[in-house]
């Protein structure tokens, strides 16, 4: 790998972050997945840093059979299987300490009792003042009860005055249309204060996601470019190599416009085409998001068929090896209509980009894991180098890399060495691993300080789930409506139907090859 080139990376620019304050972290389906692979492996991560406060302590609560040791031994695993960084032995006994277990039902009121109880103990030995992070990690329909008993148990404090801060973090799916997305907000909106409540989205805490900012806001080459006149469309792809493996239960029921585009597609496009926040404040970035979300124009029956392609993935290859498509996966009816793949193009009707398509695709079972944005500027004029119809220039594209390979790419023409004039479009290129050495934190370590310091710049305020569930159901309402029984098949291991292919052919433009 070459030598990272930055000496000292705080030396300019640096946005004064709020320290994670000390708390105890309850995680409710602590014994479950997520925190097996995500939450623990993150917390240890910061610990390895020197990020978490040094007054700390983890509570699980899950119905698993566990205690405190086994729950450590349950932790380490994770850890060892999925941390970013290795298990260091020294450092491991004192994360090790900090981890507690409760073995309880979400829907029996004692629990909550016996959990205050369990965290009046523990905190005065952690030296925490009563500051409390409730993680959801649970199923969406044990959301109601769960937040519903934490406030009758007295576990949630009121915001302001100088109670410890009681904080809420949830995870999508956050409702399964804008009814019961409205119906989650109520009971989370009637227990807790907005500002105690965290909606994750765990895109917005990815590392080049975040760049997105700084590189339209840090430079002064982009933003004067950024607008109808100067670009012709941008592309989001978030193309996934796996099929729907061990989650069909869910998925199956979601489909991939409500698991991708509904969260993260759409917060990708308010952060590629927000107007400029005037401070890096919550409430400021989520107001300048959501003014995108409130642009987008509706995907109505009328033009759903100009707007919209789903597919589903049939048999297929993944590595070389046989896959079947997903109506043989487990867990999946044989006569599922679920789309695995969506394209849509989609327009944000402000001044800004009047006219500009967005073109979105997203799928499970494509050729390969890639997430980028690309934003494709207009071709200079028919004159000069440009003059040839037959040879038109390639015009330049930034494409901000999101995973794996982190970074960002500038498409210009340049001069072949030689006698002639010849153009060649070559890349500008700038790559995370080899600039800055370090593998990139994962967006749940920073999401998680985030909550430990009240900073809620990175999560879904209510009215943006909303918003967005409300562009969606326009479209999830059409579909319903055409009583469509046929999906479009695309092979597994393929970048989707032809029918994608002529969503954006129409518009005279490729996807991109990636
Ligand atoms: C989740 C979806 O929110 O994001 C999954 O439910 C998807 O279906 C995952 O695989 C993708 O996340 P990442 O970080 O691997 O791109």
């Amino acid at each position: 790998m070459t030598e990272p080139v930055i000496q000292n990376p705080l030396q300019a620019g640096l946005v004064e972050d709020q320290p994670a304050q000390p708390c105890s972290l309850v995680i409710f389906g602590g014994g479950g997945d997520l925190a097996h692979r995500k939450l623990l492996p993150a917390m240890y991560n910061q610990a390895l840093d020197g990020a978490l406060p040094a007054n700390f302590a983890v509570l699980g609560v899950a119905l698993e059979k566990m205690d405190d040791e086994s729950y450590r031994a349950f932790a380490r695993d994770g850890i060892e299987r999925f941390s970013r960084q290795p298990l260091s032995p020294g450092h491991w006994q004192d994360f090790e300490r900090a981890l507690h277990y409760q073995q309880s039902s979400f829907d029996d009121p004692a629990t909550y009792t016996r959990l205050k109880q369990r965290l009046e103990e523990i905190e005065p030995a952690f030296g925490i003042p009563g500051n409390r992070v409730f993680y959801l990690a649970i199923p969406p329909s044990l959301i109601e009860t769960c937040v519903k008993n934490l406030n009758a148990a007295g576990l949630v404090n009121p915001v302001g005055g100088n109670a410890p801060f009681s904080r809420i973090v949830v995870e999508k799916p956050i409702g399964h249309d804008l009814e019961s997305a409205r119906q989650v907000n109520n009971v989370l909106g009637a227990n807790f204060d907005e500002s105690q409540i965290y909606r994750i989205d765990h895109y917005l805490g990815k590392e080049t996601v975040q760049n997105i900012l700084v590189m339209r806001f840090g430079n002064s080459i982009f933003e004067p470019l950024w607008n109808a006149k100067h670009i012709d469309h941008v592309q989001i792809t978030v193309a996934e190599e796996e099929g729907v493996g061990t989650r069909a239960g869910y998925y199956d029921r979601a489909g991939a416009l409500r698991d991708m585009v509904q969260n993260h597609i759409l917060q990708l496009l308010t952060l590629i085409a927000m107007e400029p926040p005037w401070a890096m404040k919550a409430d400021v970035i989520r107001d300048h998001r959501q003014d995108v979300l409130n642009c987008l124009r509706p995907i109505t029956r009328e033009t759903i068929d100009q707007c919209v392609v789903r597919a589903q993935y049939g048999p297929g290859f993944h590595h070389g090896k046989d896959v079947p498509g997903y109506r043989r996966e487990d867990g999946v009816a044989q006569d599922s209509t679920t789309e695995t793949y969506i394209a849509l193009k989609v327009f944000i009707d402000n001044w800004r980009w009047a006219g500009v398509p967005f073109f979105i695709r997203t799928g499970k079972r494509m050729p390969k894991r890639v997430s980028e944005i690309a934003v494709h500027f207009k071709s200079i004029p028919p004159i000069l180098f440009n003059a040839d119809p037959d040879h038109p220039l390639e015009p330049n594209v930034l494409a901000l890399n999101i995973q794996p390979n982190e970074g960002m790419s500038l498409r210009i023409a340049t001069k072949l060495p030689g006698p002639k004039v010849r153009i060649y479009p070559v890349k500008m290129d700038f790559r995370y691993g080899s600039t800055f050495g370090d593998q990139s934190p994962e967006a749940y370590e920073r999401l998680i300080l985030d909550v430990m310091a009240g900073d809620a710049t990175l999560f879904m305020r209510r009215d943006s789930v909303e918003t967005s569930w409300s562009f969606i159901e326009d479209i999830l309402k059409s579909w319903e409506s055409s009583h469509t029984r046929w999906l479009p098949e695309y092979s597994a291991g393929t970048w989707g139907p032809l029918e994608a292919e002529r969503l954006i052919e129409n518009d005279q433009h490729k996807w991109r090859m990636l």
